[in-house]
């Protein structure tokens, strides 16, 4: 069975997401970091990120894998070298180019494969997995989904104002929302929560409440 939970970023999706694939048993898969993983290999080799080609040609001969929690590269454990604010700002490049999206959306389908799994990313339910039988799409006010990221940075210590994380958080929601193929969007079937009066407790308590119904009704037919 496949759970897909898309959203913008800062939506909370990702926890959520990992949370839930714990209470359910299921795997999960954070599609964000393959994406993140081959940006970092583009930029470990210093392509230039107008050349489409070069991009192309790194992105199908990296071997990546996911373990269900870290993000190999090559065999090197990158989950940390990829949350770094230099891979975020050039994921665009990749994440804009068609031929990129279309082998991610294949090794996503292949990890995916006859598991049982929450995925989470931002067109999963609309693009890869057309067919999942639970569909989330989380979201939250811009100004919400900032604070929230304002919190999260000061937890690790890190300093940054709300005017600064709102303006990335605006320009990565243009790029997600407006690429040609594998934008972010609601696939029509899918439930849209937007969560900006709730608490993360809340959401998971509704995730999984929706997904055990889903269950249920899967077992009785
Ligand atoms: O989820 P995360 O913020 O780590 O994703 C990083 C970026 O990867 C997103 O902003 C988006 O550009 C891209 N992405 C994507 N499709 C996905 C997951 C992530 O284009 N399924």
């Amino acid at each position: 069975m496949i759970v897909a939970i898309d959203g913008p970023a800062g939506a909370g999706k990702s926890s959520i997401a990992r949370q839930a694939a714990q209470e359910l048993k299921f795997d999960f898969l954070d599609t964000g970091a393959l994406y993140r993983a081959v940006t970092l290999a583009t930029i470990r080799a210093q392509i230039d990120f107008e050349d489409t080609q070069a991009l192309v040609k790194v992105a199908s001969e990296v071997e990546l894998e996911w373990d269900g929690d870290i993000i190999l590269l090559n065999g090197e454990d990158v989950s940390g070298a990829i949350r770094s604010p230099t891979v975020t700002d050039a994921i665009r490049f990749l994440a804009d180019e068609p031929e990129i999206r279309r082998q991610l959306s294949a090794q996503q389908r292949r990890i995916a494969e006859g598991r049982d799994i929450v995925t989470e990313g931002r067109d999963q339910g609309a693009e890869v997995f057309p067919e999942a039988e639970c569909k989330f799409f989380l979201t939250a006010s811009p100004e919400v989904r900032a604070e929230r990221r304002l919190e999260q940075l000061k937890s690790e210590g890190r300093h940054l104002s709300f005017e600064q994380i709102l303006t990335a958080q605006n320009k990565r929601d243009l790029e997600d929302e407006s690429r040609p193929v594998g934008r972010l969007r609601a696939a029509e079937d899918a439930i849209v929560l937007n969560t900006d009066d709730m608490t993360p407790e809340e959401v998971l308590a509704w995730v999984l409440k929706q997904v055990r119904e889903v269950m249920e009704k899967r077992q009785t037919q």
